[in-house]
C-alpha cells in the first residue's frame, strides 16, 4: 500500500490531528501517511497556560520532538480562541473583567511566550479559531476578546505572533465554510486585514463534514472565494462524520457497506476539488489518524460512535482511501 502523503507529495502536506495517546500509539501510521501533524488540544490555551506565570510545555514539546525527528512538519493550534480559554485570563484579582490595554498586554505575553519557543519550527499557526459569528448581520462572534478588546483583537493578535516568528505562516481557521453568509464575513475580514497590512497568510478550513453536508457546489463557491485573497489554502480539521451532524443514533457499532461507500464517495469529490484547487492548497489536515478515536464519538450526541477517516479502527485503508488514490 502506498502511503498517503507519497499520492499528494506534488500537490500538498497530508496532516493529521494527534493527542497524548495517538502520538504513541500511532506513530508507525503517521510515519507512514503524514507528512505534517496538528496538536487535537494540547497547545491550546488550557493547556499550555493553565495558571497564570504557569506554562505546561511538556506535551506540546513532545509533539515537536516527534515532528523533528521524522522530518514531520508541525502545524501550530491555537493562540486566539473563545474555546478552552481559561475564565482566569479576562478578569483580575477581584474578579472583574481587565481593561483592553490589560488584556492586550497578557495577549501579548501569551503568544510570545508559546510563539517564541517553537520559533522557526512551526510551520504555521492557527492564530485567531472561529471568531466569526454563524448566523445573522453581526460578523464577529461574542466572546471577551471582543468585548474587551474590541474588534481589531484579530489585528492585534496576527502582529504579535509575526512579530514572535517572522517565519511562521499565520492563519485565520474557522468552519461553516460553505455557509454563504459566513463565508463572504471571513472573506471580508480576511480582505480587511489585508487592505491594513495585518501580517496573515493564510486561511484554514476546518472541513468538519459529513456523508450528507455540505453540497460540493458549497465547498467549490468556499474555495474559489477564499482563493481570491491571494493566500495560501489549508484544510486543517477534515473528517467525514458517517452521520447528519443532528442525527441522535446511537445503536450504530459498526458503519454499514453503504455507509462505507457513500463515504467514499464524499472523500473522493472533495478531493477531486482539492486537486482542482492544487494550486492554491498547501496543506490538507484529518482531525485524527484512524477510526479507533475520533472527537466525534459523543460529539454531538453522546453515546454515538464515528468512523470519519480514511484508515480504519487498524490502520487499514477503508474504502474513502481507494477512491481518492485511485482516481487521482
Ligand atoms: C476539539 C477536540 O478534538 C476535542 O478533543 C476537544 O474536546 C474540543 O475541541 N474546532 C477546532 C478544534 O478548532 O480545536 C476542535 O477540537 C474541533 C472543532
Amino acid at each position: 500500500m502506498k502511503a498517503l502523503k507519497d499520492y499528494f507529495r506534488n500537490q500538498f502536506l497530508i496532516g493529521a490531528a494527534v493527542n497524548q495517546s495517538t502520538i504513541d500509539t500511532d506513530q508507525e501510521l503517521l510515519n507512514k501517511h503524514f507528512n505534517s501533524i496538528t496538536a487535537e488540544n494540547e497547545m491550546k490555551f488550557e493547556e499550555i497556560h493553565p495558571e497564570p506565570n504557569q506554562y505546561n510545555f511538556e506535551i506540546a514539546d513532545k509533539f515537536m520532538q516527534f515532528a523533528e525527528d521524522n522530518g514531520i512538519g508541525l502545524r501550530g493550534h491555537t493562540l486566539v480562541w473563545h474555546n478552552q480559554t481559561p475564565d482566569w485570563f479576562f478578569v483580575d484579582n477581584k474578579g472583574n473583567d481587565v481593561g483592553r490595554t490589560e488584556l492586550l498586554r497578557r495577549m501579548k505575553e501569551h503568544i510570545d511566550t508559546v510563539v517564541k519557543r517553537y520559533k522557526g519550527r512551526i510551520y504555521a499557526w492557527d492564530v485567531v479559531n472561529e471568531a466569526v459569528e454563524d448566523h445573522g448581520e453581526q460578523i464577529y462572534r461574542q466572546s471577551k476578546w471582543l468585548t474587551i478588546i474590541g474588534e481589531d483583537f484579530i489585528d492585534y493578535a496576527f502582529r504579535y505572533a509575526h512579530e514572535a516568528d517572522p517565519d511562521a505562516l499565520l492563519f485565520y481557521n474557522d468552519y461553516n465554510e460553505s455557509n454563504p453568509v459566513k463565508r463572504e464575513k471571513i472573506y471580508q475580514l480576511v480582505k480587511g486585514m489585508l487592505d491594513r497590512g495585518v501580517p496573515i497568510h493564510g486561511v484554514g478550513l476546518q472541513a468538519h463534514w459529513s456523508l450528507y453536508h455540505p453540497t460540493y457546489g458549497e465547498i467549490e463557491a468556499a474555495l474559489k472565494r477564499y482563493a481570491e485573497l491571494g493566500l495560501t489554502l489549508h484544510i486543517t480539521e477534515m473528517d467525514v462524520s458517517v452521520y447528519a451532524f443532528d442525527d441522535k443514533r446511537t445503536d450504530l457499532t459498526e458503519p454499514s457497506k453503504e455507509m462505507l461507500f457513500l463515504q467514499a464517495e464524499r472523500y473522493d469529490r472533495f478531493f477531486e476539488l482539492f486537486n482542482r484547487y492544487a494550486e492554491h492548497i498547501s496543506s490538507v489536515t484529518f482531525w485524527g489518524v484512524r477510526d479507533s478515536y475520533t472527537w466525534l464519538n459523543d460529539f454531538p450526541v453522546r453515546g454515538r460512535k464515528n468512523w470519519p477517516f480514511l484508515l480504519d479502527a487498524n490502520g487499514q485503508p477503508k474504502p474513502a482511501y481507494d477512491h481518492i488514490i485511485t482516481k487521482k
